[in-house]
């Protein structure tokens, strides 16, 4: 009998990931369909829905525009070596134009359906790919959140692929964030005790994707997470959230809430740079959980470099390793690491595990 139930629970689950990916319209097309409930491929865990929490923390702020460069490189060493987070301030990209990412995220999740689905695809070497769960099939829980992404350095699409409600400010945002990546990526370097343009040189600063989230206001918010906890994959990130909340840290075993800073910029470490620092810099986990209140949008730019040439390979810096620190890591290509971060689903074993010695 229960093995009975299980295969029929299993085999209802496929049937019904598959016909809501064939809506092609993501979770925002259930909200517009009027669901009340939370479809059950949402549902979490049970056992991990302790998710609520009334910590909050003030991640460190490092003001960009501060003339004492040595105190700006010491707080990012502390903030990127303990907690792997920390917000900018004074980062030179304008406010008008971050709102604009932000309403140019909104734009394309809110338009015309017809026109959205056309960017509907789970083929990623598509210019633009706009789905729902990148891990839909694999992941044990699908999250309430809709996605569009495209990689717009060092080879942009042509602009003409890009969706027309948000191509401008995804070209303008995207060359803003790359030109504070650069300088982001020089402190980076000093903080680890190398010469600024170390990382750069090693062409971590190149490679940028465009990520559009938006999670919309979900009815039955503790039933399902707006994205699973996980580290991000490449080298570092820039994250654009509005002013609804929801972002949370792993920090010290607790969740703690990011709430969100007008006009700051939160920037985190990845795995890649976390193997390269061999363990010195923290690719923390991290999580979204789904709200009542209102349809959050973010932009998340991953410095993941994945277009550069596939031969390059990324391994633990021959200055920080030694006799006594010995590389944790086997090199890698960024693609390889791309890929097979890709094909694991979020919340699964820590993927760094798979480079390490
Ligand atoms: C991500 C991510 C957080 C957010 O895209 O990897 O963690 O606030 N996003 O959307
Ligand atoms: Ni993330």
């Amino acid at each position: 009998m229960a093995l009975a139930k299980t295969i029929a629970s299993v085999y209802d689950r496929a049937t019904e990931l598959k016909s809501f990916d064939q809506t092609k319209s993501g979770v925002q097309g259930l909200i517009d369909a009027g669901i009340k409930q939370v479809p059950r491929i949402f549902f979490i865990n049970q056992s991990k829905s302790i998710r609520k929490t009334s910590n909050s923390l003030e991640l460190p702020v490092v003001d960009l525009g501060s003339t004492d460069r040595a105190l700006t490189i010491e707080k990012i060493r502390m903030a990127s070596e303990n907690m792997g987070f920390f917000q900018v301030v004074n980062h030179g990209i304008p406010l008008s134009v971050m709102n604009e990412a932000l309403q140019g995220v909104r734009r394309f999740h809110e338009q015309d359906v017809e026109i959205k689905k056309r960017f509907y695809t789970r083929d990623a070497s598509r210019p633009v790919v706009y789905n729902s769960n990148f891990d839909l099939y694999t992941s044990p829980t699908a999250n309430w959140r809709d996605t569009f992404f495209s990689f717009m350095a060092p080879s942009p699409p042509p602009p003409e692929e890009l969706p027309e409600v948000c191509r401008d400010i995804q070209i303008e945002y995207s060359n803003q964030v790359l030109k504070l990546g650069g300088l982001l990526f020089r402190l980076i370097s000093e903080a680890l005790g190398l010469k600024p343009s170390y990382l750069g040189d090693l062409d971590c600063d190149k490679g940028l994707a465009f990520f559009g989230h938006c999670y919309p206001a979900c009815p039955q918010p503790d039933l399902t997470m707006g994205t699973t906890k996980h580290t991000d994959t490449g080298f570092l990130t820039v994250l654009l959230q509005d002013d609804i909340g929801g972002l949370q840290i792993l920090h010290q075993n607790q969740w703690v809430d990011v709430p969100p800073t007008p006009g700051a910029l939160v920037i985190n470490i990845g795995d890649l740079l976390q193997m390269m620092s061999n363990d010195k810099l923290k690719s923390v986990e991290h999580r979204v959980v789904a709200n009542e209140k209102g349809s959050r949008v973010s932009v998340a730019c991953f410095f993941s470099n994945s277009l550069a040439p596939l031969t390059k390979l990324y391994g633990p810096i021959k200055e920080l390793v030694s006799d006594e620190n010995p590389p944790r890591y086997r090199e890698t290509t960024v693609h390889d690491y791309m890929q097979y971060s890709l094909s694991t689903a979020l919340d699964g074993a820590p993927r760094l595990l798979h480079l390490k010695l």
